[in-house]
């Protein structure tokens, strides 16, 4: 299947028009992800445009079908997959750089269509501000400010970690420490390769429209609209434990300024939230 790949971007130079919201028709059957880059700036003198987390490598603000530089927090999709569903997953295998929810979207009578393994998905802790220190990115040029989390196989490429070689298979590769980590603060999202468990969800591609995916999603309005206390699989969307830690430290925004001699930027993170909608095409 072709693999389409798409990033949204959460900070703009301070003088653009941020887009909060865009709706993309995708034809099925399709496969792809979407993530979020952030700390973007173009160069002054070359024009070259680039970011500090989930950079596509292009050098200008379309990425073509450059993959993110890990890492990214990716929204994963397969629509039309086998048996007539869908398959979807937010996934930290490759880091973690923004907040993601996913919403499956439903046909004529709203709503998403029932089913344990039809529900929202997503990591919404930011957890730039909480995970192990030596999994930590920080914002270039700014007073170390956390820009994004590390997977462990990234940050220390054992084959232990990273699920390859002798660790190659499911029965050999369980959880580590690390992405025990990523599974308590984000219950749902796939923390390690052979997490498929607890981080896969399907709904019928016939009875569902499409995808709502939101990027840095404020936590308060998600407990209001009542996903917050969603479980799937035995699982709540939010870990209220590792999310009450984060009170304060997520609704904060600092100023920045990357790369050197680049473009100034207002950081936003937690502040701007960006929604994709991802819409079933005809077959
Ligand atoms: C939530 O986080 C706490 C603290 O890390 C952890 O002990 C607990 O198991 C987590 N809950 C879930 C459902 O993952």
């Amino acid at each position: 299947m072709p693999s389409s790949l798409l990033s949204l971007l959460l900070f703009l130079r301070t003088s653009t028009i941020f887009s909060q919201s865009r709706t993309l028709d995708a034809p099925v059957p399709w496969s792809g992800r979407f993530w979020a880059r952030t700390l973007c700036a173009a160069d002054h003198a070359s024009g070259h445009f680039s970011c500090a987390t989930g950079d596509c490598g292009s050098g200008s603000v379309e990425c073509s079908s450059g993959g993110a530089a890990p890492p990214a927090t990716l929204a994963e999709f397969t629509l039309g997959g086998a048996g007539g569903a869908d398959f979807f997953d937010v996934s930290l295998v490759d880091g973690s750089n923004v907040p993601v929810l996913v919403v499956p979207q439903g046909g004529s009578g709203g709503g998403y269509p029932a089913g344990g393994s039809c529900a929202p998905t997503g990591c919404l802790v930011d957890l730039n501000g909480i995970f192990p220190p030596d999994l930590r990115v920080a914002s270039p040029g700014s007073g170390g400010e956390t820009a994004a989390c590390r997977s462990a196989c990234e940050a220390f490429r054992t084959a232990r970690y990273c699920c390859s070689g002798e660790y190659g298979t499911p029965g050999a590769c369980g959880p580590t420490e690390y992405s025990q980590f990523f599974k308590n603060a984000c219950p749902r999202a796939y923390s390690y390769a052979y997490d498929d468990a607890t981080s896969t969800f399907t709904c019928p591609t016939a009875t569902t429209s499409g995808y709502a995916i939101t990027f840095c999603p404020s936590t308060t309005s998600l407990k209001s609209t009542g996903y917050g206390n969603q479980m799937a699989g035995g699982l709540p969307l939010i870990n209220d434990t590792m999310s009450s830690l984060l009170v304060g430290s997520t609704m904060s925004s600092a100023a920045g300024r990357w790369p050197e001699g680049g473009t100034p930027m207002v950081r936003l993170a937690v502040a701007m939230t960006a929604l994709l909608l991802l819409r079933h095409g005809l077959p």
